[in-house]
């Protein structure tokens, strides 16, 4: 047997000035393929980047090779480097001062006529994913995903300094109470039984805490069925971390680490050293969202207690109401806004359950009521009017919007109009601004099903010294939680957890859980705290929402290899599949006639 001589000896994309001379093998794809009468320029593609072939017609048998070539074939091709001659150097490539002319072509794989071409940049997010192995081809989704490669290895790496074990947990497994619905995996030994995929790790992580690992960490596949949007999916990754014998600022301390030296690494971008804090309560009330992006300047005024006793019914009731609020967002320079863009914000909030979007236009702060133009200023009093200007900041040219209802809906309503007028004005300053979002409300009060829940997961340590209003005032319990929020996303969130098994119980009941339901869902967990539990907390954070925003996109899909699109279904292999009688009479399930649901195909809309 002759040696075999090796299918590549370089890769394309490295060779440089240096390699002038020298005898190479490249392999790759054809990314073009361009015929000068007499001379074919072919640019071959691979991993590290493209280099520009020459064939030239002296022999025959090669030319050939190269007029059948088209975009996407894949060739091998023997040569000599060359340097290029003057002129024809291309300053964008690496390897653009040479070529390689070539001495031999092999025509390893030809390519089907193709879908689309790989560097169209206007394709429909369909065709990608139906295609996903095309798309993926792109020097962009390369590049992406060879950048969640490297995220991935600087958080091993940290970790791993810090002695962390990487543990895995099962993926069929029970419920757990995320807050979203399951993804159930019918069981055919135990017919009517179903696993559920995880939402997240957390109770397995909590009970390595109690079999004293002390530092768990998992990058973790979590399953959720719930609405999806640009920056969530079915299928998600987070970065799964616990730590025993810690509090809040020992964790939180200890991530920030983590983020700034992936910032460093990955971006070259210094974080603030320490990251800002921001208390929940503060959060609500000056950006109306407990995940606020910094960048935008904007911010809340309060005015509920200025508006207890005007006339303007619209701002004195939910003024008067405890859990109304009244309150304005001041957009400087905003008095140049058109009567149709007011109509448009007003449809905006209306979205939002507001039921109106009162403004105030400000042509000189300085004389009084004459300097504003608003139809509600025949209901307001100069004094607060005046109030009004000294609360909000406002100077001439500005425009003030006022939101007056529940506290929620104020909230959420001037909340979502301060991120999308910062977005229409460019107000958004550049750069990176994290932020830690603390002091939580353990519970939330769910107005539909009347009962309190959980507003992380119930097993969020309450603050000890807030104990005593567990039973009589649980709305006022602050819980041990965290969210770490970049740009305005909540990229990650975690808690000191409930570490003894009496007050788990405890907690359950107040969100309605009785022992005996607590028992038969997280007995096991009960158990667990019952046998020695260590006082432990931890984190999760959204992989994908970190490496999107790494690379600037604008959804987590294009940070994944093979995402699924807004109706939860995968274009590539078309799951989720009706699957035969024969499957499903095994698991003891049987299939109701339903019409056919057949995904339209379109990744936002569908
Ligand atoms: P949480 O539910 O807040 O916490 O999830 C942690 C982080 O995961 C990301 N995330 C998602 N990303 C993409 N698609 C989704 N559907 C999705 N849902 C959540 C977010 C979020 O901040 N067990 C707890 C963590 C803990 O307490 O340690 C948990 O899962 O970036
Ligand atoms: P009305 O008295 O309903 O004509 O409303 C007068 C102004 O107040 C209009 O600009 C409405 O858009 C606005 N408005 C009505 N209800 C609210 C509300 N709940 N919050 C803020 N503005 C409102």
């Amino acid at each position: 047997m002759t040696a075999q001589n090796p299918l590549r000896t370089r890769l394309g994309g490295e060779l440089t000035m240096n390699d002038v001379d020298r005898a190479v093998v490249v392999a790759g794809w054809v990314s073009s393929r361009r015929d000068h009468g007499g001379v074919i320029f072919i640019d071959l593609r691979d991993r590290s980047g493209q280099v520009q072939v020459v064939a030239n017609p002296g022999s025959a048998s090669l030319f050939a090779i190269a007029e059948q070539t088209r975009n996407e074939f894949v060739l091998q091709v023997t040569g000599t480097v060359r340097r290029r001659p003057a002129g024809t150097v291309n300053a964008d490539l690496p390897s653009g001062e040479i070529e390689v002319l070539a001495e031999q072509i092999e025509l390893l794989n030809r390519a089907a006529p193709l879908p689309f071409q790989i560097d169209d940049d206007e394709l429909s997010e369909s065709v990608r994913l139906k295609y996903r192995f095309l798309d993926l081809r792109r020097p962009v989704m390369q590049a992406a995903l060879r950048q969640r490669h490297q995220l991935l290895g600087v958080i091993r790496n940290f970790l791993d300094r810090q002695d962390f074990v990487e543990i895995e947990t099962p993926l069929l497994t029970r419920s757990t109470p995320e807050g979203a619905r399951d993804y159930l995996v019918p069981s055919r030994t135990q017919p009517g039984a179903c696993f559920a995929l995880p939402q997240s790790p957390q109770l397995f992580k909590q009970l390595l805490m109690v079999a004293g690992f002390e530092r768990y960490y998992q990058i973790a596949r979590c399953f959720r069925d719930e609405d999806l949007r640009a920056d969530r999916q079915p299928e998600f990754t987070q970065l799964d971390v616990e730590m025993s014998f810690v509090d809040e600022r020992q964790v939180m301390a200890l991530m920030e680490q983590l983020l700034r030296e992936i910032f460093q690494q990955v971006m070259q971008v210094a974080l603030p050293d320490p990251i800002p804090r921001l208390c929940y309560a503060e959060a609500m009330s000056r950006y109306g969202s407990d995940r606020p992006d910094l960048r935008n300047p904007l911010q809340l005024s309060e005015l509920t207690d200025v508006m207890k006793e005007v006339e303007f019914k619209v701002f004195a009731q939910p003024a008067q109401d405890p859990n109304g609020r009244v309150a304005a967002l001041n957009v400087p320079g905003g008095a140049q806004l058109s009567r149709a863009q007011i109509d448009q914000y007003t449809d905006f909030v209306k979205q939002f359950g507001a039921k109106g979007l009162a403004y105030i236009k400000v042509a000189a702060a300085d004389n009084g009521r004459h300097g504003l133009h608003s139809p509600i200023l025949k209901f307001l009093s100069d004094d607060t009017l005046a109030q009004i200007l000294a609360r909000t900041g406002a100077r001439a040219g500005d425009m003030i919007f006022f939101g007056a209802d529940h506290a929620a809906i104020v909230n959420h309503a001037l909340g979502a109009l301060r991120v999308q007028v910062g977005e229409h004005l460019n107000l958004l300053a550049p750069g990176w601004q994290p932020l830690w979002v603390v002091d939580f409300p353990l519970l939330a009060w769910d107005h539909e099903t009347r009962q309190w829940t959980p507003q992380h997961h119930p097993f969020t340590a309450p603050r000890p010294q807030h104990l005593q209003w567990l039973d009589s005032d649980p709305g006022r319990v602050l819980s041990c939680a965290y969210d770490m929020v970049l740009n305005g996303v909540e990229v990650g969130g975690g808690s000191i957890r409930i570490h003894r098994a009496d007050l788990q119980l405890r907690v359950l009941k107040v969100l309605g859980i009785p022992k005996p339901q607590a028992e038969a869902e997280f007995g096991f967990l009960l158990e667990g705290l019952k046998y020695g539990a260590p006082p432990h907390g931890g984190i999760a954070f959204g992989l994908d929402r970190l490496a999107a925003m790494l690379s600037g996109v604008e959804s987590i899909r294009d940070v994944i290899a093979f995402p699924k699109t807004q109706r939860a279904a995968c274009l590539l292999t078309n799951a989720p599949n009706a699957v035969d009688h024969r499957q499903l009479r095994e698991l003891g399930l049987q299939r109701r006639p339903t019409r056919a649901v057949v995904d339209s195909g379109n990744a936002d809309n569908a």
